[in-house]
């Protein structure tokens, strides 16, 4: 039995699906604990590729019970549909999918308000995905949301809408300058969803504590990553939610005295999507070679990811704040042909050298990093799957990185498919 926590340890897009999914065949839950459908986790496996943005990673690698946690923000309509095409693919849902009756409802007014807020940020936009993740927290937080609980009973749902279509609708007729909504239209674009989904809504914090209990073993996924962290990330350039081991806790209703293992996931280098500071960023070839190597195209907006360095200043940081006793390192074969690789080691920040990452903005939009050069290696590595078969210089770097962190890898991803993957 265990109960282990994977973690994006960057920006998200680490490759948290991948490496969840692998997990999953040993695991008898999967569970999402926050966040929404802003997230995009690719699996490829038996010549397949498959984008999930809800349902737990799990559901396609042996017979996990997969629960989305009362932390998570759900559009019914888009889990209705990532529903539909996963049993058009042959997995059969029933009895192994279970939806939090206190997870939070993404209702279309959460939609058009963050693209509405965004654009009238202008510049200093976040560049979120526009799936209505902002404002979903905020109902949540300012207790007129709507739980999928509510769901199930019209009355109650009906009365719900129409009272926070008050403020929704004089927002958008004297801020936004926008036509207001339709209670009877969101109730008659919801009721098609609310039927499918009916069946799956329990109270899944009771169904984990049985779990653990029994002495099953629970493997809680995480989505979008640590510097993305409402409390701990590059704040306000950040999601709403809490990607971190102390999020998993408070979006899943299992206590962290239950947690055995804290899993974070990096890729061998960094990336980002969306705005805000980013200090190994590289803006010329050599970024635009990691984007065209590594396919950095967002999976879920397709916007092109910004590039860059892996910061091992940012990575301690992240392993402080999660506790983070396992590490996994994804996409090493991106940096296949490198002459040289460099990492990041420490921030300059007003003329002196530091390992601290800052946490205050025009902190961390200030520094410097400053590199250590380590060597690269000429020949492929992808699809290897023995730590012995990796060129010297590929060993060294993943030792230089666990000695400047003080914690393994216990397993390198060398591809994208389940089988090219090292367990070291
Ligand atoms: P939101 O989560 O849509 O509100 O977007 C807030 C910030 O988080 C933006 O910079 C997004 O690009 C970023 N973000 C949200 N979800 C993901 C993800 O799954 N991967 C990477 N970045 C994400």
């Amino acid at each position: 039995m265990s109960v282990r926590v994977v973690i994006g340890a960057q920006w998200g897009d680490e490759g948290k699906g991948k490496i969840v999914d692998l997990l999953s065949d040993k695991a008898n839950y999967v569970v999402r604990y926050q966040g929404g459908a802003n997230a995009g986790h690719t699996l490829k496996f038996d010549d397949k590729k498959v984008v999930l943005h809800l349902i737990p990673s799990g559901i396609f690698n042996g017979d996990a019970h997969c629960v989305i946690g009362n932390g998570v923000v759900i559009d019914p309509v888009a889990l209705v549909e990532e529903i539909k095409g996963v049993q058009e693919m042959g997995f059969e849902l029933k009895d192994r999918f279970f939806i939090s009756q206190t997870a939070h409802v993404i209702l279309p007014y959460h939609k058009l308000l963050d693209q509405l807020k965004e654009k009238r940020r202008g510049g200093d936009a976040i560049g979120t995905t526009g799936r209505g993740i902002g404002p979903a927290y905020v109902s949540k937080v300012s207790r007129v949301g709507i739980r999928m609980v509510d769901l199930l009973d019209k009355d109650v749902l009906r009365s719900k809408i129409e009272q926070n279509l008050k403020d929704i609708n004089f927002a958008l007729e004297n801020l936004y300058k926008e036509p207001v909504l339709d209670a009877d239209e969101l109730m008659s674009e919801l009721s098609e969803s609310i039927e499918l989904l009916e069946p799956y809504i329990c109270n899944t914090t009771e169904l984990l504590h049985k779990a653990i209990r029994n002495e099953e073993s629970v493997l809680l996924e995480g989505a979008q990553g640590t510097l993305l962290d409402v409390d701990h990330g590059t704040y306000p350039y950040v999601t709403s939610s809490s990607p971190t081991s102390g999020g998993a806790c408070t979006g899943s209703g299992i206590p962290p005295t239950a947690l055995d293992k804290v899993m974070g996931i990096t890729k061998a280098y960094c990336t980002r999507v969306g705005n805000g500071p980013f200090p190994t960023e590289l803006l010329g070839e050599t970024g635009e070679l990691l984007r065209e190597k590594g396919a950095e195209f967002g999976a879920t907006t397709g916007r092109p990811r910004r590039c860059g360095w892996l910061d091992l200043v940012a990575l301690k940081y992240v392993c402080q704040i999660n506790g983070i006793n396992e590490l996994t390192l994804t996409k090493m074969d991106v940096m296949d042909g490198f002459e040289e690789i460099k990492v990041c080691t420490a921030y300059k920040l007003d003329g002196e050298e530091t390992d601290v990452f800052p946490l205050c903005l025009d902190e961390i939009r200030d520094v410097e990093p400053v590199y250590t050069s380590l060597p690269g290696w000429k020949n492929s590595i992808e699809g290897i799957t023995s730590w012995d078969e990796l060129p010297s210089t590929a060993q060294s770097y993943i030792r230089f990185v666990e000695e400047y962190l003080g914690v393994k890898f216990t397993i390198i991803s060398t591809g994208p498919k389940r089988s090219e993957t090292i367990i070291v």
